[in-house]
């Protein structure tokens, strides 16, 4: 029910906070440590590398998640469109673990995906929103987001459950291996969540800036560089499927090599700042763009941010810097959707699953 919310998006936007503390609980033992079924850690310790397959905004947690992976387990992995793969087979290693990614469990791209791995006899984890769904019971293990029913057809509150599960899965397997000693996940989800909480809770502030930004403009970008780059081709899905502005995500570095051409007068652009390495260049970056005329907008993370930055959200875990900084662009995304009079919980020609290949 959407209760008193003129939308499910809204709802879904603002139950993320909810949505990431009754994670933690339900990924929690007795002795209040973040745990998961034994099997799938044995099954992942056995495996040389990880394939990541998913479609869309799944796809993008995807990347966000083979950062987590490589950062706290060490095991190579990679990202893959379910939809290529058939086609764009990669070389498969010799013990390969699979992840499906899917919200509702039903994407028929991934499916396909599924039942080639199952054929070859592959160990497979489906993580998703829908128990008993067809990809949770033809693989192997799988791990619920618990995130409640997501009804909006734009993803929001799944993405940010699709990473947590990752961070939490990542951080099990490298405790276990020994890469890690003290686990923060629990702490550092739960810190996410209350930022989470305090962007949801200003969201006014965000709606003036969408009808500042993204009023009358018929194309934006948004550029970052790192997990933030993962974070812009997710903001710019967002962006795109419910406002319909035509909004590419590219990584702020290779903008300059082609794509800085259709920067006009007025064109928004907007900057992720979260990652302290490479701040200073995606600020260049988005100076570059500036220069030529762009209307420019930089969200940052509180202890990189400057005085000019139009959103500043608060200080979590690097790692974790993903469920956070997408907030605000899934709020732009609410309420530029609004403004533009589109039916912002059912975009036009899309479905919630897609179901045909
Ligand atoms: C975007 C969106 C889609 C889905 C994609 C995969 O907001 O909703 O891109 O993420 O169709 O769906 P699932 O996760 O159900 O496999």
């Amino acid at each position: 029910e959407k209760g008193t919310y003129p939308y499910y998006m809204l709802k879904e936007i603002d139950e993320q906070p909810a949505v990431l503390r009754k994670l933690l609980l339900k990924y929690q033992n007795e002795a209040n440590q973040l745990t998961i079924d034994q099997k799938i850690v044995d099954s992942i310790l056995e495996s040389d590398r990880v394939y990541i397959v998913a479609a869309g905004t799944s796809y993008h947690a995807g990347l966000v998640g083979k950062e987590l992976i490589e950062k706290m387990t060490h095991i190579p992995t990679e990202v893959h469109v379910s939809s290529e793969f058939g086609y764009n087979t990669p070389i498969l290693s010799e013990k390969p673990f699979f992840i499906f990614l899917s919200q509702s469990g039903e994407t028929a791209d991934s499916r396909q995906v599924l039942v080639k791995t199952n054929a070859l006899g592959y160990p497979s984890l489906t993580i998703t929103n829908v128990p008993g769904s067809t990809l949770s019971r033809e693989s192997t293990f799988t791990l619920l987001l618990h995130a409640g029913p997501e009804i909006a057809v734009a993803s929001t509150k799944a993405y940010t459950a699709q990473i947590a599960v990752l961070a939490i899965f990542s951080e099990v397997v490298g405790i276990q291996k020994g890469l890690i000693k003290h686990g923060v996940m629990l702490r550092d989800i739960g810190i996410a969540a209350n930022a989470i909480q305090s962007i949801v809770d200003d969201k006014e502030s965000i709606e003036e800036l969408a009808s500042e930004y993204l009023s009358t403009s018929r194309n934006a970008f948004y550029i970052g560089r790192g997990m933030d780059y993962h974070v812009a081709l997710e903001a710019a899905l967002k962006l795109k499927e419910v406002s319909y502005i035509q909004t590419e995500g590219f990584a702020a570095g290779e903008l300059k090599h082609g794509t800085i051409a259709l920067i006009e007068e007025q064109t928004p652009v907007i900057a992720l700042i979260t990652e302290k390495s490479v701040a200073g260049h995606t600020r260049g970056n988005l100076q570059e763009t500036k220069a030529r005329g762009a209307h420019t907008l930089a969200i940052s993370m509180e202890g990189l941010n400057r005085p000019e930055d139009q959103i500043v959200i608060p200080h979590v875990n690097p790692l974790l810097s993903s469920l956070a900084i997408v907030i605000p662009t899934q709020l732009l995304a609410y309420y530029c959707s609004l403004h533009r009079g589109n039916d912002v919980d059912k975009p036009r020609n899309l479905a919630k699953s897609v179901t045909v290949e």
